[in-house]
Parts: structure tokens; C-alpha cells; sequence
């Protein structure tokens, strides 16, 4: 099975893990550490759009320095899904590293990993981009000996939850209040998918 780390090239660039001969093609590559500035522009974008989705804010984020988005690369793989004549972003998802903090409190650090950052852009929606960014992920894991992915998912957000649970993840029955704004809080809900 073709993995990210398979693909990558000597000098850590990443390639093509995926191609279609079809007009509106959609490739995944991994980023690098020196494409820091694309990981910081999709994560923004994404964050600018879906502000209701994810733990942190684009205000938060904008603040983020350049030493942060480059160790957030180097700890984590990202990946990023391309499609048309300009290649232009239309989604992105990260596979969390060995050290990152939440690691520490899962039962068997050593086998799981979590999925984060997940995003599609609104155009590119229900064309199958997350499937496939999933799937590479999913790829990268079991080439790391992953056995378990897990992720979280924010109580209203229903189409995430549907899209992860048509991907094969189960709720675990876990749930944790995140504070999302000053004084405001919601539920979030865990989620698990088997690899082995
Ligand atoms: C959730 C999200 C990532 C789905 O991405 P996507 O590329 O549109 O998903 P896909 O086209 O790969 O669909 C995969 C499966 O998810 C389900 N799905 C996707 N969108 C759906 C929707 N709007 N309603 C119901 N099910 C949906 C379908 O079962 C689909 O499989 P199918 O095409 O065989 O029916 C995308 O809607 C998104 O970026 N939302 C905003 C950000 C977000 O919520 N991120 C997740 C944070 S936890």
C-alpha cells in the first residue's frame, strides 16, 4: 500500500499520493516544515469559514508565529487535497504526532492518534475530498503502526458527524464540554475507528 511516507522525495518535498485522470483531478500531498505559510493560510481559511467547527479561533490563529506553524508541521503530519488548473487548496486534515498533549491521556499512546483540523472548502463539498484525505491519513497511520484513529467532533456539527460516520469511525460514548468563547461552552463528542 502506497503510504505519505513512501512518497515522500529524498529532500522531504512532498509528491503526489494520489492522482486521477479526470478534468477536475484532486491530489493529496503532505506539507513540509518550510510550508508553513500554506498550512497557515489553509488553517485560516478554514477557521475563517467554519468558525463553528474547530476548538480554536481565527482571531487566535492570525496570532500564531512562524516558529509555531513550522513545529505544528515537523510534530504532526498534515495534509492537504488539490484539484484544477491552479492546484488550488480545497481541503485539509492532520494525523497528530507521538508527543503532542492530548496523546498522553489516551490508554495506549504508542497505537492511537487523533485526526484534527479537518476541512473541506464549501465548493469542493460532497465530491468526495474528505473520503480521500481520510483514506491517505488513514495510510500514514498504518505505516506507523497506528491500531486507532480518534477524533472530536462538536455536539452541533451534524454533517461532520454523519461524514465521519459513513468513513467508518464510532462514537466512543465520550463527551467533554470545550470552552469556545469566554463564559460559552459546548459539548464535544469522541469518536474512534478501528485499524487492525
Ligand atoms: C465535514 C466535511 C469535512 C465533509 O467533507 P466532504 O469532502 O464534503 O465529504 P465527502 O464528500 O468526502 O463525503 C464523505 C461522506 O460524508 C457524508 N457527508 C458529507 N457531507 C454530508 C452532508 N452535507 N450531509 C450528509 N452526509 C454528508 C456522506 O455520507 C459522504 O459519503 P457519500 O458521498 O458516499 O454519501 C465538510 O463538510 C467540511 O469541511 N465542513 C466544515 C468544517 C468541518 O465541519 N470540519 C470537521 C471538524 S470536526
Amino acid at each position: 500500500m502506497s503510504t505519505v511516507a513512501d512518497l515522500m522525495g529524498p529532500d522531504g518535498s512532498a509528491k503526489t499520493l494520489h492522482s486521477q485522470p479526470k478534468r477536475q483531478a484532486l491530489t493529496v500531498v503532505r506539507l513540509r516544515a518550510s510550508d508553513w505559510g500554506v498550512l497557515k493560510m489553509v488553517r485560516l481559511r478554514a477557521l475563517r469559514e467554519s468558525p463553528k467547527a474547530f476548538a480554536t479561533g481565527y482571531q487566535t490563529e492570525c496570532r500564531v508565529p512562524r516558529s509555531v506553524w513550522q513545529s505544528r508541521l515537523t510534530a504532526a503530519t498534515w495534509l492537504i487535497a488539490r484539484t484544477g488548473p491552479d492546484h488550488e487548496i480545497v481541503g485539509v486534515a492532520c494525523l497528530t504526532g507521538p508527543d503532542e498533549p492530548g496523546e498522553q491521556n489516551l490508554v495506549d499512546a504508542g497505537r492511537t492518534r487523533y485526526v484534527e483540523a479537518v476541512w473541506v472548502a464549501p465548493d469542493a463539498r460532497r465530491q468526495g475530498v474528505v473520503r480521500r484525505l481520510l483514506s491517505s491519513l488513514e495510510a500514514e497511520a498504518r505505516h506507523q503502526h497506528i491500531d486507532e484513529l480518534m477524533l472530536w467532533v462538536l455536539e452541533h456539527n451534524r454533517i461532520a458527524w454523519e461524514a465521519y460516520r459513513h468513513l467508518g469511525f464510532v462514537p466512543t460514548g465520550e463527551e467533554q464540554p470545550l470552552r469556545v468563547a469566554p463564559g460559552r461552552w459546548v459539548q464535544e463528542r469522541c469518536m474512534r475507528k478501528q485499524l487492525v
